[in-house]
């Protein structure tokens, strides 16, 4: 055993790099482990030689011997890495692959526009100081109609084609987002009796509504509104029309000629229909139907007897809500001229946007 680690280790090293080099290179790196670090190779040999050595000789033998697996180990390693990467190397030449080529984009949605305006006009409104109410699509006869001042038999119910769900016609498609007043005001009274609420009370509710009726451009079974209400002390149609011209102006991005004219509903009075100067034209055209105004937003002040039911005094609090045709002004804003467009899930529209 006075072969040094440099003469034990220099063949197998020059095997190892004639390996390389062969079509079977990894036939013949497995021969050479096999020989040299497997049990019956060299390794071994050198190791099981050790107890037949004198004494003082054996711990430098057995080091030479762990050096000369080290160095085996790590030199075949080193090898078949080199393989791997020319193999890939050959690979890519071969099947055209060109690393610098642009990947492949992977399809990507976009906001739907009725999501787009939503999103826009919660912005407005919470930068206001409004919260963002929701409320069930599936509402009760009673929050969608009787608390809103319409009783049943009332003739105002015929006003809105409703979807029953139930025999007893306890359940409905909410009609209106209006539903969501009464829920609102409910839950309002109930703060002030624990004395926690501070006026005004101001909400929007976003959503979708449903009516049982024929479909045309301009009628769809479901379609979105947004209702507003603001509840507080002395609240007047003042407010109400200054609210309504920041809505207008948030939407259109500049100032919008008003003019409010009566309306009934019976959840409000006095109740108007507020029209808006035509943004897009100024001799009339097909939006405005030739008038240069278009009817935007029914509105008012909230009807005494719908605070009373939903416990709160009307000789203490006052508001006003508005009903916003959220379908309509998407179509208004994009041009669209067919509603049933915007639900239909078609993405040749989708698209557009
Ligand atoms: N809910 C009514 C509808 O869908 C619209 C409406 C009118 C809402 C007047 C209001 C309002 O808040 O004050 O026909």
């Amino acid at each position: 055993m006075t072969e040094t680690l440099e003469s034990l280790f220099e063949p197998i090293r020059a095997r190892i790099a004639a390996a390389e080099s062969q079509e079977s290179a990894e036939d013949v790196l497995r021969q050479v482990e096999r020989e040299t670090l497997d049990k019956g190779g060299v390794v071994a040999a050198l190791l099981a030689a050790i107890p037949t050595l004198p004494g003082p000789e054996r711990p430098l033998a057995g080091k030479r011997a762990n050096e000369l697996k080290g160095a085996i180990t790590l030199a075949l390693a080193e090898a078949r890495e080199r393989l791997a990467t020319r193999a890939m190397e050959r690979e890519r030449a071969g099947s055209g692959f060109d690393a610098t080529l642009p990947g492949q984009r992977a399809a990507r949605g976009g906001l739907h526009p009725l999501v787009a305006v939503t999103r826009e006009l919660e912005d407005l409104f919470t930068s206001m100081g409004y919260v963002v109410l929701d409320g069930p699509e599936i509402e009760t006869d009673y929050h969608n109609f009787e608390a809103l001042n319409i009783p049943r038999d009332h003739p105002a119910r015929d006003m809105q084609d409703t979807f029953r769900l139930d025999p007893e016609g306890k359940l409905v498609l909410r009609t209106h987002t209006s539903a969501v007043q009464a829920r609102g005001l409910k839950r309002l009274a109930e703060e002030v009796r624990a004395g926690r609420f501070a006026p005004p009370f101001r909400a929007i509710v976003p959503g979708k509504v449903f009516r049982q009726e024929t479909t045309d451009a301009s009628h769809e079974h479901t379609f979105h509104q947004m209702e507003g209400l603001v509840v507080g002390k002395d609240i007047s149609v003042g407010h109400l029309i200054g609210a309504m011209k920041t809505l207008l102006r948030g939407v259109f991005g500049r100032e919008i000629e008003i003019r409010l004219r009566p309306g009934y509903f019976p959840f409000v009075e006095p109740g108007f229909e507020l029209d808006a100067r035509c943004p897009f034209c100024k001799e009339g055209c097909s939006v405005c139907k030739r008038s240069t105004w278009i009817e935007l937003l029914p509105c008012g002040l909230v009807h005494p007897n719908v605070l009373k039911e939903c416990g709160l005094d009307p000789e203490e609090w006052s508001g006003f809500a508005f009903g916003l045709g959220l379908s309509r002004l998407v179509m208004l804003r994009y041009g669209i001229d067919d509603v049933r467009l915007l639900l239909s899930g078609d993405l040749r529209f989708l698209e557009q946007f």
